[in-house]
């Protein structure tokens, strides 16, 4: 398989370092040199990355292309672009919908997909729309597959997806408080992380219960969990963050 990648930003990259830790057989990846100093290190890394300067070359030596760019590059440069009807386009685009992917390339095989940062060391959804062969049996390597068919109900988890700066924050700040208290800052970010890694392992394994009830059962009548849910609650932490979800989804769905 031949992968070609326009645009070699953040997700772009996650994704590549996850295909070079999971069993996809590929033949070469073609990125583009942008960002450079990420398609640099991609290239200098992995023997079968090669960078290219002009995307239209991405595309003719690919037979999957990803599009890594923002809605407003994609909106600029697809246009300009030629896509033979047999290639397969795998689009991160956040917020160019699949009617519009379609008329812009010309392509029939196309499918959006939301994977997240973690895609690096091959964890966390992929949430794929429409379901699609190609895209899964690329996917299913690189962390969990979650296919939808109503792009619309898709957006929803642009959302969720928006809590990530959230949690690292509740990991930072839990951290900085060990840290304030005594302990030292290497065990400090072990411990958080070990905890949150655990809980969510956890949950993940119940998830069929339902999480009312893992939130029933962390608490004893009067003991210390009970007592920072109840103050969380009183300032309204969950009411506001039900709120933010909100307000981003409203952003996502315009
Ligand atoms: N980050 C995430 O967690 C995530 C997850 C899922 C989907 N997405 C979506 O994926 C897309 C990319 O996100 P990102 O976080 O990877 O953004 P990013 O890090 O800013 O990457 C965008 C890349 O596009 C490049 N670019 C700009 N103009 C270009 C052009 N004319 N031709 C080729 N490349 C060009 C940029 O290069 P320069 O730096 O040189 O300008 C940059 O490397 C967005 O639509 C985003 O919503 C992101």
């Amino acid at each position: 398989m031949i992968l070609g990648f326009i645009g070699t930003g953040k997700i772009s990259s996650s994704i590549i370092y996850g295909i070079f830790k999971s069993k996809l057989k590929i033949k070469m990846i073609y990125i583009s040199s942008r960002n450079t100093n990420i398609a640099k290190k991609l290239a200098d890394k992995f023997r079968v990355v090669k960078v290219l300067k002009d995307n239209q070359e991405i595309i003719d030596k690919s037979s999957v292309i990803f599009l890594g760019i923002t809605p407003s590059v994609g909106n600029k440069i697809l246009p300009k672009l030629n896509f033979s009807k047999n290639k397969k386009i795998i689009s991160l685009i956040s917020t160019i919908n699949l009617e519009k992917l379609k008329r812009l390339t010309k392509v029939k095989n196309i499918v959006r997909a939301t994977p997240l940062p973690p895609i690096e060391i091959k964890r966390g959804p992929i949430i794929i729309c429409p379901p699609n062969k190609f895209a899964k049996n690329i996917f299913k390597h690189l962390g969990k597959v979650l296919e939808i068919r109503d792009e619309k109900l898709s957006y929803k988890f642009w959302s969720t997806a928006s809590l990530m700066a959230a949690y690292y924050e509740i990991l930072h700040t839990s951290s900085k408080w060990l840290i304030k208290k005594g302990i030292n800052k290497k065990m400090a970010d072990i411990y958080v992380a070990e905890l949150f890694l655990a809980l969510s392992q956890d949950a993940l394994g119940k998830s069929s219960q339902g999480y009312k009830k893992l939130v029933a059962d962390s608490q004893t009548p009067k003991g210390l969990n009970m007592q920072v849910l109840n103050e969380l609650k009183k300032g309204k932490f969950f009411t506001k963050f039900t709120k933010a979800l909100e307000n981003v989804n409203k952003r996502v769905s315009k």
